[in-house]
């Protein structure tokens, strides 16, 4: 089933969340358990993936598979609020989140300058970037957009690049490390 009607979609988000957040570590497919067929940002943007922020204890998964990351460009794929590009400015990289719903970049953006952590947030598709100059990427997407971006990262990645991915796998890279159902790949 297609929701083509954005409040609804973003109700039904929202009612779904509730009744996921005990067990969010443990979804596998979203999207196939709501029947959702595309998915849209509140103020009815296309989005790859809808917004669910990741826990803070994924967050600290994510920076401790990545490692140091001081001075590298980092980049998270879908910012939503900026719990992990918050992260990734915190560990001293040259963060940058890219985002597409407004209200989110909006709020990602007041986040940091609150911490007086230094950031840039992007309103654009990252899918349509040029993602060649990030050394170290994170990404909380949902299996439906992971095949696309896996070709994507390895044909613009340089060597040595560290990708952590909360909960949704690439279905045919190595994985380098797993924990806490966070996954590291090291692009080779
Ligand atoms: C699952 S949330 C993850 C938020 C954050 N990275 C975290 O882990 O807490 C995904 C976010 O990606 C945004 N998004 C989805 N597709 C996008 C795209 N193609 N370009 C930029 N942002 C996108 C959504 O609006 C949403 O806020």
């Amino acid at each position: 089933m297609q929701i083509k009607e954005t409040k609804e979609a973003w109700d039904r988000y929202l009612k779904a969340k509730s009744r996921y957040e005990d067990i969010i570590g443990k979804i596998t497919d979203l999207k196939d358990d709501m029947g959702w067929g595309r998915y849209y940002s509140r103020s009815g943007i296309p989005v790859s993936m809808p917004f669910l922020p990741s826990t803070k204890s994924k967050v600290r998964t994510m920076m401790e598979l990545l490692g140091d990351i001081e001075g590298l460009g980092a980049a998270d794929l879908g910012a939503g609020d900026g719990e992990v590009v918050l992260a990734l400015a915190e560990n001293k990289s040259r963060a940058v989140g890219f985002e597409l719903e407004p209200e989110l970049a909006g709020l990602a953006e007041k986040r940091l300058n609150d911490r007086d952590l230094k950031a840039n947030i992007v309103k654009e598709d990252f899918f349509k970037a040029d993602l060649s100059h990030f050394q170290v990427i994170t990404v909380y997407g949902i299996t439906s957009m992971m095949g696309d971006l896996e070709k994507k990262l390895i044909s613009e990645l340089p060597l040595g690049a560290k990708v952590v991915c909360n909960t949704f796998d690439f279905p045919n890279w190595r994985i380098s490390k797993k924990k806490n159902s966070v996954y590291l790949y090291i692009k080779e």
